[in-house]
């Protein structure tokens, strides 16, 4: 008998041909080498490449009603054990970086010393946690990858297996996650294998190295069944208390999940129990449970998380796109959180952005680039040419077809920027205001669009919700395949996805990595198994580029299209890149629960800075200002330090409410003293000769290279002598235990620098690399301050602005360059809407939680 029965081979990057395979009956089989599946485990067990028709359709159900069903009909339960299982990994990493570097203590109230054990950090809400370890740095090594896949093993293991996210610790839960990377490897190596190789082979050290990651994840998965089995003694799973572990969300999910749900694996040992399921099949139906659950969401995710580490803008909207979803975060419980979060199965309408970036990470890096399937019965796959001529192509039983997810998805008649991460072209139609927006399970636009007439870009438009809610008329966009062996986690994958990117929005920033290595993958032929050989033949023989080709001619802009992925049955990247992060108190709604110690008023020129610092002053100590009008409050140097008594002393509480604080309660007794910064550029020209036509010289740029080089480098030193004296100020006002509000923040120096140079300037990180710059950044950040962001008063429309020290217009790019900077730096910040200066200080107020 032959093994590999490769019969005729037809590759398809078309997605009208796709769509045919895909419909058909005829290709619920899989090409595989009988003799490498059975070393898998998989050959007619299982589900991924059971060629059984019978049994693949009885185990497929398992999946259907464990998984899918879940996730349809509670997916506040997905989301929540998401987020249950995003904590616990984040407590992880802070309590591990916290004691491998005492010198990154977070600037919050905690030093690294004193952060609670991981399982208390853990249970605290997301807000609580993210203002625990903020200002805590996560290196992500050797790459974000196995954060992530922590966090959708143990997602897994808790809806699957019904064990709790915490069941399984760190170290043992990253054994079983590099396990199931080693199976993937051995997968790619015995798939494809015919006997007669597999046997010349099977002394050699590779041969046995991949049959040995096979065995390891067999017994992993078998520890992983005994513990849940124990547990289901011990207790009546699922037990939905233990899966979300914080005080009232967990009485209330547990209600909401309804306490019959039955578990994958309940299910699979109850028919184990009945003598319906043999114990090889459960095992291999759970191992495969855990490949399909760790390695699919994680890697997609992962390859959107490289892409927003180099793109701080996109970064910054999706934020402010999860922030305007759920509005003030920072008293909610957990399951106030995941209520909030607008994301269920199969519901794009809400987050179009972050459902854009998510779709054109799939589209861009599918983490499944090939389906490749077997046809059970002769078939006829029909289409036109270029040309027009009508094309039919005869399939025998055993013949293969490879289809390409990966070439249909740069497809240039359906995506406008094919071989771009541009969600914004790509899917367009999923941004605010589209149809496709709009789209949902019950209301799939591309599902009532049959007629031939549908545009080649409404297809693109309509794809993100095709693949959402699983309508068939979207066949240009395929990231989870299609029919009747498509993924079967769909849902859940998108469940987890969007919850995961959206708290880790919420609660970290990338750190710029100036020395990310260069992304070539020359090695990745010569180490290719017999898998990537037949999908490198085919990649290159397709017109469009595939996702492990990057060289289609094209010019390619963007991390995540330098970064060189290889098959291996799931698509990983060549050389995984390091992900760096700082942690952020949530960022957006009301501060009002830390005690204020600094309050910063930034924003490009012409933006009423000052105007509003003055009257802030007036309207928190209108005794002392005496009236005055806040325009003609003083300035200068050393009149920027003005005593105010506070008009209330609840206004001083409000403002103070940190218990324990001494000064505070100082403050409070004898009155309330801010200290004012102002015209710190004015002084420093002043105090060094600078006049003002210098200083607008050194900021323009200029054609000839010496002369631009010089007014950088005037430019540079008049920034650095700004920074030593608002920092100088800054340090008085600390010395003199006195709460600070500056009309300027070290966040002005960069964002003039950004917008100039660009955030990845050698000028900007000269900046960032100087220790000022670097105090200045961590008060900003710091839990007890306040960062509120001035939109200029008429963006676009108003003149140049003389600002007393120089004539500057101001632009959206300069307020973009503002947000860039501070997202960049985790600077959490407040935009002022108000325009009028009266709104603002209401605005502000409020902010604040001091009434007015
Ligand atoms: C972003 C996340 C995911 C992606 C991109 C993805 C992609 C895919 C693809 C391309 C296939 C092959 C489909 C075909 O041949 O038509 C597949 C099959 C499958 N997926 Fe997923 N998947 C994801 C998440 C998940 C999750 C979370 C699970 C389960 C927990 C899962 C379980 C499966 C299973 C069991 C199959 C085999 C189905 C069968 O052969 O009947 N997937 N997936």
């Amino acid at each position: 008998m032959q093994c590999l029965h490769w019969g005729k081979i037809t590759f398809v990057g078309r997605s009208d041909v796709a769509a045919q395979v895909f419909k058909s009956k005829s290709f619920v089989n899989r090409l595989g080498s009988q003799h490498g599946l059975k070393l898998l485990g998989m050959h007619e067990e299982g589900i991924i490449w059971n060629n059984n028709n019978t049994g693949w359709q009885e185990k497929r159900k398992y999946f259907a009603d464990g998984i899918q069903a879940l996730a349809v009909k509670n997916a506040n339960h997905v989301k929540l054990t998401t987020l249950a299982a995003f904590k616990l990994t984040l407590a992880e990493h802070c309590c591990a970086a916290a004691a491998a570097a005492p010198s990154s203590a977070p600037t919050s109230s905690y030093t690294a010393a004193q952060l609670p054990p991981v399982p208390e950090l853990a249970a605290l809400p997301l807000s609580e946690l993210a203002a625990q370890v903020s200002g805590l740095s996560l290196d992500l090594l050797p790459d974000g990858r196995d954060f992530l896949r922590l966090i959708t093993f143990r997602v897994t293991a808790a809806l699957a297996f019904g064990l709790p996210v915490d069941a399984v610790g760190k170290d043992e839960a990253l054994k079983v996650v590099h396990q199931v990377a080693d199976y993937f490897k051995a997968w790619d190596y015995f798939l494809l294998r015919p006997d007669w190789l597999c046997r010349r082979t099977s002394h050699t050290a590779e041969h046995r190295k991949h049959l040995d990651a096979v065995h390891a994840l067999r017994d992993a998965t078998a520890h992983l069944i005994m513990l849940a089995a124990a547990r289901r003694t011990s207790t009546s799973l699922p037990n939905l208390d233990e899966l979300q572990p914080h005080g009232t969300a967990t009485a209330a999910g547990a209600a909401a999940s309804g306490p019959e749900e039955p578990c994958f694996l309940c299910q699979l040992l109850a028919d184990q129990a009945a003598g319906k399921l043999s114990q090889q099949a459960v095992q291999q139906l759970a191992l495969e449970m855990l490949l399909a659950g760790t390695d699919t969401s994680s890697i997609s995710l992962y390859y959107l998380m490289v892409q927003l580490s180099d793109d701080p803008q996109l970064e910054q909207q999706l934020l402010a796109e999860v922030l305007a979803a759920v509005g003030d975060i920072h008293q909610l419980s957990d399951m106030q959180l995941a209520a909030a979060l607008p994301i269920s199965a199969g519901d794009d309408a809400q987050l179009p952005k972050c459902q854009a970036s998510l779709c054109e990470a799939l589209r861009f890096k599918p983490v499944g680039p090939v389906s490749i399937r077997q046809a059970t019965e002769a078939v006829t796959l029909s289409y036109k040419t270029a040309a027009g001529s009508s094309k039919k192509e005869h399939l025998q039983p055993g013949d293969t077809v490879i289809v390409s997810l990966a070439t249909m998805h740069r497809d240039p008649t359906v995506f406008p920027d094919p071989h771009s991460f541009n969600p914004a072209a790509n899917f367009a139609g999923s941004y605010p205001q589209s149809a496709a927006g709009t789209a949902t399970s019950q209301h799939c636009p591309a599902a009532n669009s049959r007629s031939s007439a549908v545009a080649a870009r409404s297809v693109a438009e309509h794809a993100v919700s095709a693949a959402v809610c699983g309508s068939d008329a979207s066949d240009a966009f395929r990231p989870f395949g299609h029919g009747r062996k498509g993924c079967v986690g769909m849902q859940l994958g998108w469940l987890e996805m969007k919850v995961m990117l959206a708290c880790w929005l919420l609660t970290l920033r990338f750190r710029q990595d100036t020395s990310k290595p260069q992304l070539l993958a020359s090695s990745a032929a010569a180490t290719a198994g017999i898998g990537q050989q037949v999908w490198g033949r085919f990649a290159s023989s397709s017109s469009s580029s595939s996702s492990s080709s990057s060289a289609a001619g094209t010019a390619q802009s963007g991390l995540l299209s330098k970064m060189q992925t290889r098959w291996q049955v799931a698509a990983q990247p060549v050389q995984p890149l390091p992900l760096h992060v700082r942690c952020v108190p949530l960022a957006g709604g009301s501060r009002r629960s830390s005690g204020l110690r600094k309050l910063y008023v930034v924003g490009p020129h012409g933006s009423g800075k000052t105007t509003l610092c003055n009257a802030l002053l007036q309207a928190l100590a209108p005794a002392a200002v005496g009236g005055g009008t806040a325009a003609a409050a003083p300035a200068g140097p050393e009149d920027g330090s003005m005593c105010s008594e506070t008009p209330a002393a609840a206004v001083a509480a409000a403002l103070h409410n940190q218990a324990g604080d001494t000064r505070t309660a100082a403050a409070t007794a004898v009155g309330y003293k801010w200290k004012l910064i102002t015209e710190t550029a004015r002084h420093v020209m002043a105090a060094h000769g600078i006049r003002r036509e210098q200083f607008m010289l050194c900021s323009r740029s200029a054609a000839d290279p010496l002369i631009a080089a010089e007014r950088r480098a005037a430019f540079l030193q008049l920034q650095q002598l700004i920074t030593a004296e608002q920092l100088k100020r800054e340090r008085a006002a600390s010395a003199a235990a006195k709460p600070v509000l500056s009309d300027r923040a070290i966040i002005d120096v960069l964002a003039y620098a950004t917008e100039r140079w660009g955030s990845k300037s050698a000028e900007v990180q000269q900046l960032l690399a100087r220790p000022e710059t670097q105090e200045l950044l961590s008060n900003c950040r710091a839990a007890t301050s306040v960062v509120l962001l001035l939109p200029p008063y008429d963006a676009g429309q108003c003149g140049p602005v003389d600002d007393g020290v120089r004539m500057i217009t101001p632009t959206a790019d300069l307020m973009v360059a503002f947000e860039v900077v501070m997202h960049q730096q985790g600077v959490p910040y407040e935009v002022v809407r108000s325009s009028s200066v009266h709104a603002r200080v209401g605005e502000v107020l409020g902010l604040l939680g001091v009434g007015k």
